[in-house]
C-alpha cells in the first residue's frame, strides 16, 4: 500500500489559499452581522461586549484574587501587580467530568471550596476582601463588567441551570452556603480578553488576543461607534472597546459546509453539542486529536493502516491531541535519518495497536500534519480577517494555549499563513501572550477597581 492511498483519503482536509480567502469573506461578514444591533441579529458569530474599554498603561497596581475555568486547568490565582510586573502565586484544581455535566449549584460550589482551599493555604482567609477577577472562559452576554450570563456552554462543560444565568451570582450564592469566604468579584472576562490585556501590557500594539488551545476564540478592541448593538454612539473614533467574537462559532449557519468533511460530520455528531461550534470542531485542542482518530480509524478499516486492525483505534478519545505533537515531533526531527518512531511506536503500543510498521508511522505523521495544518491554516484566516478589519499600521497579536505552545509546528504555520493571505500588506506580530488569566484578569480588575474608586 502505497502514500497515494493515505494522500487520495486525506486530500480534502487540504485547504487551498482560495477557500481560506472565501472563509475570510465569510467570517468579516459574519463578524458585521454579531455588531448589528440585537433585533436584527441573527448572526453566528456572537460579538459579545465584554465591557473593557481600555488597555492597561503599566500603572496598575494592588492585589487581586482570580478564578480561571474553561482552559486545560481550573485554577485560583493570587497576583500582585507592581511597577509593570506581575507576582503570581497559583493552584491548579481538577474539575472532574461528573461535576462538569452535572448540576450548575455543585460546579459553583466546587469552585467555592477549591477558592476556600486556596485562600485558607495563603493566608488570604481573615484578611481585607481583595477584589478578585473571574476568567470565564464561554460566551457570556455582559451589560456591565460584573454581571456575566452565560450564552451556552462550550468545549467539555455541560452543567444545568447555568444558561442565561449570572456566573457572579451563582459564585457568590456558592460561597454564601459555605459561609467562610465572601468575594467581590469585580470583573468577567473572558480567556482572549485577559491573553489581550497580559499581552499589552506588554506591548501597546497589541489590539488582537487569541486562544489557541483547547477551545479557539478570539478578541480585538473595536470602535464603539461600530458597535451597534450596544446603543452607545460615540462620536470619538478613539473610544474603543473589547469585542469577545467566539469564532468558535463559525459555521454553525452553514458557512463552512464547503470545506468540512465527513470526518468533521463524525466529530460533530458524536460530541455533546451537535451543530454548533463547528469552526472550533476543526481547529481547537479538544477535537484535533479525535479527528486524527477518525482518519486512522477509516484508513484501518479499509485496510490501508495497521494491517486492517481497527478496533483499537476504533475507541472514542483513545487519541489525544498530544499524540499529534508527539508524533509530528519525531517525525520532523529524524526525517533525515532512518527513522526507528520510538515515541509513536510506544502510543500504538498503549492504544493496543501491537503490530506498526515504519510505513504506518510515517502514514500516520503525515495525517496528524494535515490535520494541524488545516487547524493553523483556518485559525490564520481568522486572524487575517481581522488585521485586515482593524487595518492599523502596526498590530501585535497575543497568543495563548496549549496547542499554540506545544504544537510543534503550528505558530510557524499560522504566522506563514496570514503573512500569505495578506499579501504582505499588513504589519504585525504574534507574540506569545503568557498567563492572561492572571495577570490579564487583575488588570481588568485594577482597572475596574479604580474607575469605581473615582465614581465613589
Ligand atoms: C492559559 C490561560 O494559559 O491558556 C487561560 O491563562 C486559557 O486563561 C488557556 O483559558 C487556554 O489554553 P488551554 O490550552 O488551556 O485551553
Ligand atoms: C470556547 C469558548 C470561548 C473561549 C474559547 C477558548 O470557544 O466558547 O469563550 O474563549 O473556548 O478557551
Amino acid at each position: 500500500i502505497d502514500v497515494n492511498e493515505v494522500q487520495e483519503a486525506c486530500r480534502q482536509l487540504e485547504l487551498h489559499d482560495d477557500q481560506l480567502r472565501l472563509i475570510m469573506d465569510n467570517m468579516n461578514e459574519r463578524f458585521e452581522n454579531g455588531l448589528a444591533a440585537e433585533p436584527t441579529n441573527t448572526a453566528a458569530i456572537k460579538m459579545l461586549p465584554s465591557y473593557v474599554r481600555g488597555l492597561p498603561d503599566g500603572t496598575e497596581r494592588g492585589e487581586f484574587l482570580a478564578l480561571d475555568l474553561g482552559g486545560t486547568n481550573f485554577r485560583a490565582l493570587w497576583v500582585h501587580l507592581t511597577d509593570g510586573e506581575a507576582e503570581i502565586t497559583s493552584e491548579v484544581f481538577r474539575v472532574p467530568d461528573y461535576i462538569m455535566k452535572g448540576t450548575g449549584e455543585a460546579l459553583f460550589d466546587h469552585l467555592a471550596k477549591c477558592l476556600a482551599k486556596f485562600m485558607e493555604e495563603h493566608g488570604l482567609k481573615g484578611r481585607e476582601k481583595l477584589p478578585l477577577g473571574f476568567t470565564f472562559s464561554f460566551p457570556c452576554k455582559q451589560e456591565r463588567l460584573n454581571c456575566a450570563r452565560l450564552a451556552n456552554w462550550t468545549k467539555g462543560f455541560k452543567a444545568s441551570g447555568v444558561e442565561g444565568v449570572d456566573v457572579v451570582e451563582l459564585l457568590k450564592d456558592a460561597c454564601a452556603r459555605r459561609g467562610d469566604i465572601d468575594v467581590d468579584v469585580v470583573a468577567v472576562i473572558n480567556d482572549t480578553v485577559g491573553t489581550l490585556m497580559a499581552g499589552a501590557y506588554k506591548e501597546n500594539t497589541c489590539n488582537i488576543g487569541v486562544i489557541a488551545g483547547t477551545g479557539s476564540n478570539a478578541c480585538y478592541m473595536e470602535k464603539v461607534s461600530n458597535i451597534e448593538k450596544i446603543n452607545e454612539n460615540s462620536s470619538s473614533d478613539h473610544n474603543e472597546m473589547c469585542i469577545n467574537i467566539e469564532w468558535g462559532a463559525f459555521g454553525d449557519d452553514g458557512a463552512l459546509d464547503f470545506v468540512r468533511t465527513k470526518y468533521d460530520k463524525i466529530i460533530d455528531d458524536g460530541s455533546i453539542n451537535k451543530g454548533q461550534q463547528l469552526f472550533e470542531k476543526m481547529v481547537a485542542g479538544m477535537y484535533l486529536g479525535e479527528l486524527a482518530r477518525v482518519i486512522l480509524e477509516d484508513l484501518a478499516r479499509k485496510g490501508v493502516l495497521f494491517g486492517g486492525e481497527y478496533e483499537a483505534i476504533s475507541q472514542h478519545g483513545i487519541f489525544p491531541t498530544k499524540y499529534i505533537s508527539e508524533i509530528e515531533s519525531e517525525f520532523q526531527e529524524n526525517q533525515d535519518s532512518s527513522c526507528q518512531f520510538l515515541k509513536t511506536r510506544e502510543i500504538f503500543e498503549d492504544i493496543g495497536i501491537p503490530v506498526v510498521t515504519s510505513a504506518d508511522c510515517a502514514h500516520v505523521a503525515y495525517i496528524c500534519s494535515l490535520v494541524s495544518r488545516r487547524a493553523a491554516h483556518m485559525v490564520a484566516a481568522g486572524i487575517a480577517t481581522l488585521l485586515k478589519r482593524i487595518n492599523k499600521p502596526f498590530v501585535t497579536v497575543g497568543v495563548d494555549g496549549s496547542v499554540y505552545r506545544f504544537h510543534p509546528t503550528f505558530a510557524k504555520l499560522l504566522d506563514a499563513k496570514i503573512d500569505e493571505l495578506l499579501e504582505r500588506k499588513h504589519k504585525y506580530k504574534l507574540m506569545l501572550a503568557e498567563d492572561g488569566s492572571g495577570r490579564g484578569a487583575a488588570l481588568v480588575a485594577a482597572v475596574a477597581t479604580r474607575l469605581a474608586n473615582e465614581h465613589q
